[in-house]
């Protein structure tokens, strides 16, 4: 029988060019085992302001909505890598996932979640009001899929690429976690 490869989406909760947390995602690309596809999301600010009403069989007229739609359920598994900003979840990260509140793509979706920040406690808030909706959406989240990283500038090199080895290795185990996820599923 043919292997099948796996798919794992990434998602950057940050819209900056330079952005730390879309750096750190692009890093773990390099640590998925062999035959993963791993892609990032790059709709995040083109989809429209959730809004109830416009959910249901209307949704997946908006392009936007059903591209997103369509990305997740291609997906074995998703990592989120997201900044914190005022002790939150970044709004335009927090009205993709309202978007799929209702369709129910993360059910039983491996999922790693990752903050990263330049604060000492990496974005915990973040992290932890993330992990709260994500599990109200019955995603799976393995203990080791989650990890905030604090001091982020300082884990980074002027190429983009982590250089902090203690960085590197929590991310190792996060990849390793989430692929065992998948096999699990
Ligand atoms: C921030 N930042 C921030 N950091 C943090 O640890 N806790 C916080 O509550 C906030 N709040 C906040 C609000 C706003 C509006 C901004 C713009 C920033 C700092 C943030 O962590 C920092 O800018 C990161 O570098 C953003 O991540 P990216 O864009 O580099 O991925």
């Amino acid at each position: 029988m043919e292997h099948q490869a796996h798919i794992v989406l990434g998602i950057s909760g940050s819209l900056r060019k330079k952005s730390s947390n879309t750096l750190l995602l692009s890093s773990i690309k390099g640590m998925m085992p062999a035959g993963t596809e791993f892609r990032i999301y790059q709709g995040l600010a083109t989809l429209p302001h959730f809004n109830p009403e416009l959910d249901g069989d209307e949704a997946e007229s908006h392009e936007a909505v059903r591209e997103w739609r369509e990305q997740l359920r291609a997906a074995d598994a998703i990592v989120i890598c997201t900044p914190e900003y005022a002790r939150g979840v970044p709004g335009s990260l927090k009205n993709a996932l309202d978007w799929v509140v209702s369709s129910g793509e993360f059910m039983s979706m491996p999922t790693a979640v990752i903050s990263a920040s330049p604060h000492p406690d990496g974005g915990a808030s973040a992290l932890q009001s993330l992990t709260m909706t994500l599990k109200m959406m019955s995603a799976t989240i393995p203990e080791e899929t989650s990890l905030a990283v604090p001091f982020v500038s300082r884990m980074i090199g002027p190429n983009g690429s982590v250089t902090d080895q203690k960085t590197l290795t929590a991310l190792l185990t996060l990849v390793n976690a989430l692929s065992q996820a998948i096999l699990e599923k």
